[in-house]
Parts: structure tokens; C-alpha cells; sequence
């Protein structure tokens, strides 16, 4: 055997051992995963990661979607899960136009289905809170309660710890907790105050490292996983949020049926695009929509009466009920077939603080009978397809609080609210929260459909498998845009083929 084949021998020897001793690795680091998920995995299963790439990730996939947990993890239980259709996750994609909607028999596909509203979640007539200190406390115990179980979930924070102990431990430390307080210190970390239901402790995210790029805000739900620094001081290598899981996917109606989303047309202000109001309402009517079978309001219908400094200056109609009549007369031409649902937003004539009820009664007379008017937010669901709206406010704070974040890119905070599963995490900012048994703004179960308005901007796109979308304006640019460089992007609307999730955008 010459030199340079016993050479190239041993290198591919080495090689093929290599792989050997890493397969034998995988396995051990997949076991010792699952185990610390608290299931036990068939070795078929074991055998079917460790083939394929990235198994860890592969496995985090399975254990998100698994619920309840059994015991033992099968491989065809495993399989079984990855038969679902998924549609993968990406960067929010350029809006398109709609697609052909025409069918063969001419008859238009809304009138052929009768409406399927099932509301899930709604403040309306619930309200309990009176504003008393013991309401607070409550409030924030149900939120710390509820997204520290969801955090629990996941992988990485099992066999957390309470802080109370946290403090005494020398090794690595995993815990959950909600921010009390964001601090900067000289040299550009950022110092957390952050408390569990008995304790406190400090924690420093290092301006470099892994947790740098992970901005926190305040009276969020966080995990931590660091270690030991100084003076009690936890050193964060992992912030973890609850997020929603990696391997969600979207959940389609049968009915081939789509959902129109708008907001924010402010009528009674004297910027309300009225023509172009009209074209959509004629657009609606006509062949082109006749697959749309519910149009929803994400809030703001009109423009309200002192909600900011001289708006009186902008008004057209300064007597509210006669904006409610106008709005009413704006939508008396649209199809019979098409199921309305109308939602307040922060110019409505509701209490502020969120979450809001629905209209009161006095205005949805205005209306037809079968519309259906919802609190801010709202969880419901269209041909079974689970849909949140959230009119949006608390994207003034993100805007402020978070980098990156602008009203002319409204999906990112929406990104940021389905990350922590909270729709207005922080309190005392300019979003009101109204202190009620349980905190109504957690995203408790995951949407197929999320949507937004308030930032008069428009954005369509997808995370992990939710379709995400905010609904534009029908008001010209404010003087307060005006000045604050604020550009809107009126008179374009969203609307969602309900089997697909896909979205297009018509524009008036
Ligand atoms: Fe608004």
C-alpha cells in the first residue's frame, strides 16, 4: 500500500469513526433532552432523529406539539404529527393582488354559506374591575400565573427555580419572572429588576453575548437561564419568551370563503376618504369579492370627540352619534350576504381602557340587526378558523420602547406581541389597562389569524404559521402625522382566503 493511500486510509478511518462516536453523541444529547422534557422516546424514534438534520430541533418540534405529554413518544405517533400541512415561517411577504374569486356556476360562493361566528373571548358584560388596589395585585398575579405555566412549557426552563432560591445557587440557573425594571448601566448593559410571586433579584444582560439582541420591556413575563455573577447579581445568557410553538400551523376553514379586514375609517373627521370609502363598498358588491363572506372592523369606525388636544379643528361632525349615523349610512350598501363584525377601537365611544366592551346598544341600533359587535380584543372564530383582532394602541408603546420598531412597520410589534403572548404588556405607558380578575390582553391559545389596525399603516405576512395583518385607513394624512412624519397607507385592504391563511391586498 503506497504512503498516500494508507494516508487517505486513515483520514477516512478517522472519519468513519468520527461519525460513529457523533451519532452516538446525538443519541445521548436526544435522550437527555427528552428526558428533561419529562417523556421517554421508542428507540424506532431515536433511530429516525438521529438521520435526519438537526435532530435537537427536529425533536423540539415534537415536544411543542405534543399535548398532553405521554409517557413514551412513539415514531408513528412522531410521523403522524408531521403529516399536518405546514406552511413555513418567513419574513413577511409583499402584498399581492387577489386572486380570481369567479366560480364555474356563476353563483356568487358567499350566498351559498350561512354565517359561522362562534365568539371565544370577549370583555363585553364581564367587567368587574372598580380600579381598587387588591384589583392590581390580582391582575398581575393572574398574568405572572398564567404566562410563567405557558414559559414552563417549554424545554429550556424545566426544573425552573423560584428566586427565592435563585439567589443561592452557585451554578447555572433557570427562572421566570416578570420585569419590575429596565435599567442602562455606563458601559451599555442593561440591568433587570425582576420578581417572581415571593421575591426579587437583579439580572444583567451583557451589551454582548447571546441575549444582547433580546430586548426586554417592562412588565413582561421573561425566563432567564444565567449563572451566578456578583452582590446576588444574575449574569442572563438565555432570555426565553413564550412564544408560539416553532412547528405551528395554520388551521384553514372547508368553506372556501374569505375575511375583509379595515379599521381606522374615523368618519365624522374631515380627512375621512369618502370616494374611496365608496369604491370598495362598489368593489364588494361585484364578482371579484363574491368569496367574501365577513368584513371586519378592527376598531376606530369613527373619529370620536376629544380623544386628542383640538380635534375639534378636524372634526366634520362633532356630535358622536351623528358620526355613528354617518358610519352606518357608509356601510348600508354592502352585501346582504356578508357577515359585518365591528370592534372599537381607541376613538370609539367605549370606556379607554382596554380591553373594551363592544358599542353600547344605543349605537348598534344604528346597524343592521345581524351585525355583530365585539370588545377590544376579541377572539373568535369565522368558519371555524380562530381569529384574534386587536385594534392596536399598545403599539404606541413597542414604537417607544422597543428598537427597530415603527408605525410604519406594524408586523414587527405584532411579531413582538405574539413572542411574549401579550397583547399590551406594558403597564403605566400610554396604553390604559384596566385592571380586571384576569389579565384579558394573554394571548392564551394561539390564533390562525391575527390582525391589527391603529397605525393607519398596512402589513401582511406570517409568523410561525399565524397570519398576521394590519388593516390600513380610510383618513388622509393628520396634521399630527404631518408633523411627526408619520405617512399613512389609506384605503388598502387585507383580505384572507380562510382555507389557506393566505393574504392579498386590494388597494382603492
Ligand atoms: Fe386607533
Amino acid at each position: 500500500m503506497s504512503p498516500v493511500c494508507g494516508g487517505a486510509s486513515v483520514i477516512l478511518s478517522q472519519t468513519f469513526l468520527g461519525g460513529i462516536h457523533n451519532h452516538i453523541g446525538m443519541r445521548e444529547e436526544i435522550l437527555s433532552a427528552a428526558l428533561r422534557s419529562g417523556v421517554l422516546l421508542e428507540p424506532r424514534l431515536v433511530d429516525y432523529l438521529v438521520s435526519k438534520e438537526a435532530p435537537l430541533d427536529r425533536l423540539l418540534e415534537i415536544l411543542e406539539v405534543v399535548n398532553p405529554r405521554p409517557l413514551v413518544i412513539t415514531l408513528d405517533e412522531a410521523q403522524a404529527l408531521g403529516k399536518r400541512t405546514h406552511r413555513p415561517a418567513g419574513p413577511p411577504s409583499e402584498p399581492r393582488p387577489p386572486p380570481s374569486s369567479r366560480q364555474g356556476s356563476g353563483k356568487p360562493p358567499r350566498t351559498e354559506y350561512d354565517p359561522e361566528v362562534q365568539v371565544v373571548k370577549d370583555i363585553t358584560g364581564r367587567s368587574t374591575c372598580t380600579g381598587e388596589m387588591r384589583d392590581f395585585a390580582r391582575y398581575f398575579e393572574h398574568r405572572y400565573r398564567t404566562l410563567s405555566a405557558m414559559l414552563r412549557q417549554r424545554r429550556e426552563l424545566l426544573g425552573s427555580t423560584p428566586i427565592s432560591r435563585v439567589k443561592k445557587m452557585t451554578k447555572e440557573t433557570r427562572f421566570i419572572g416578570i420585569v419590575q425594571a429596565v435599567k442602562r448601566t455606563k458601559a451599555g448593559h442593561r440591568l433587570l429588576q425582576i420578581e417572581d410571586e415571593e421575591d426579587s433579584c437583579q439580572v444583567l444582560v451583557p451589551s454582548t453575548g447571546s441575549a444582547a439582541d433580546e430586548y426586554v420591556v417592562l412588565d413582561e413575563v421573561v425566563g432567564v437561564i444565567g449563572r451566578p455573577w456578583k452582590r446576588g447579581i444574575i449574569l442572563a445568557e438565555t432570555l426565553i419568551r413564550p412564544d408560539v410553538p416553532r412547528s405551528n400551523v395554520y388551521r384553514g376553514a372547508e368553506a372556501p370563503l374569505w375575511a375583509a379586514f379595515v379599521s381606522d375609517l374615523h368618519v365624522g373627521s374631515k380627512l375621512f376618504l369618502r370616494e374611496r370609502w365608496a369604491k370598495f363598498v362598489e368593489w364588494m358588491r361585484g364578482a371579484e369579492a363574491s368569496k367574501v363572506k365577513y368584513l371586519v372592523i378592527v376598531g376606530d369606525a369613527v373619529d370620536g370627540i376629544g380623544v386628542y388636544p383640538r380635534q375639534d379643528e378636524d372634526l366634520e361632525l362633532d356630535d358622536v352619534y351623528l358620526q355613528y349615523e354617518k358610519f352606518s349610512e357608509a356601510i348600508e350598501d354592502l352585501p346582504d350576504e356578508v357577515q359585518l363584525i365591528i370592534m372599537p377601537g381607541n376613538h370609539d365611544a367605549v370606556r379607554p381602557a382596554e380591553p373594551q366592551p363592544a358599542l353600547p346598544s344605543c349605537i348598534q341600533k344604528l346597524f343592521p340587526e345581524d351585525a355583530i359587535f365585539l370588545g377590544n380584543p376579541a377572539a373568535f372564530r369565522l368558519h371555524g378558523v380562530d381569529v384574534l383582532c386587536y385594534h392596536g394602541k399598545s403599539m404606541d408603546d413597542f414604537v417607544t420602547s422597543l428598537p427597530g420598531m415603527s408605525y410604519g412597520r406594524p408586523l414587527a410589534a405584532m411579531i413582538e406581541m405574539l413572542r411574549r403572548r401579550h397583547l399590551a404588556p406594558i403597564y403605566g405607558g400610554k396604553t390604559p389597562l384596566a385592571p380586571e380578575k384576569a389579565d384579558h390582553m394573554i394571548i392564551d391559545s394561539v390564533p390562525s389569524i391575527f390582525a391589527t389596525g391603529h397605525v393607519h399603516s398596512l402589513g401582511v405576512g406570517e409568523y410561525r404559521g399565524v397570519t398576521i395583518l394590519n388593516s390600513s385607513t380610510w383618513q388622509a394624512q393628520t396634521s399630527y402625522q404631518r408633523i411627526h412624519n408619520i405617512a399613512p397607507r389609506p384605503g388598502m385592504v387585507p383580505i384572507v382566503d380562510l382555507q389557506t391563511g393566505q393574504t392579498f391586498v386590494k388597494a382603492f
